[in-house]
């Protein structure tokens, strides 16, 4: 199994998350090694030996069928070879095992380096669903996306 160090290491390697982000990354680990699979679930991806991806995912609270995607990250030395995809192909499977059909959420920046970040949502069928400008910084939108998935 794949140590927390191997994953924040992993999330840092990525250059898209700041300090405070890694310290919620950790607890988040915690808090899934204690409980894996009640707030948290993880999914790996491990390429020639080695952690290549994770994805980070949990129920949102108070709805019926609706899921977070709250951490998804690949090794820059592995990206552009489908893993990010493979990796949220894994958890659209993993949340239809709960019913019949999931709503993901994903949320991220609306800043120029995190363009490549919304083009790889939109590949997977991602839809935009909302803007609020200026939300983590100004220059610094937050852009939410989802997708309906069904069995
Ligand atoms: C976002 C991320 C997980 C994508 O993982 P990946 O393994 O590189 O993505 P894939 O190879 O599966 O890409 C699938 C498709 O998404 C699109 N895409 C992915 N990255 C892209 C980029 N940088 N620019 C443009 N399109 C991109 C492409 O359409 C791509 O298909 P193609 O390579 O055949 O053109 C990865 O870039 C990453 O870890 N980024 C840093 C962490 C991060 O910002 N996570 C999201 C936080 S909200």
């Amino acid at each position: 199994m794949t140590s927390d160090i191997d994953i924040l290491v992993l999330a840092e390697a990525t250059g898209s998350f700041h300090g405070e982000e890694i310290e919620i990354l950790k607890e988040v680990l915690e808090s899934y090694r204690t409980k894996p699979d009640k707030d948290y679930s993880l999914i790996e991806s491990r390429k020639e030996g080695r952690l290549a991806g994770f994805a980070i995912f949990g129920r949102t609270p108070m709805t019926r069928f609706a899921w977070d995607v709250y951490w998804i990250a690949v090794d820059p030395s592995f990206q552009r070879r489908g893993i990010g995809r493979e990796l949220l192909d894994a958890v659209e499977k993993a949340v239809l095992a709960d019913g019949d059909r999931a709503v993901l959420r994903v949320e991220t920046s609306g800043t120029e380096s995190y363009a490549g970040v919304r083009r790889f949502y939109d590949a997977a069928g991602y839809e935009r669903a909302g803007t609020i400008r200026d939300f983590y910084a100004p220059g610094d939108d937050f852009c939410l996306y989802a997708k309906e998935v069904r069995r």
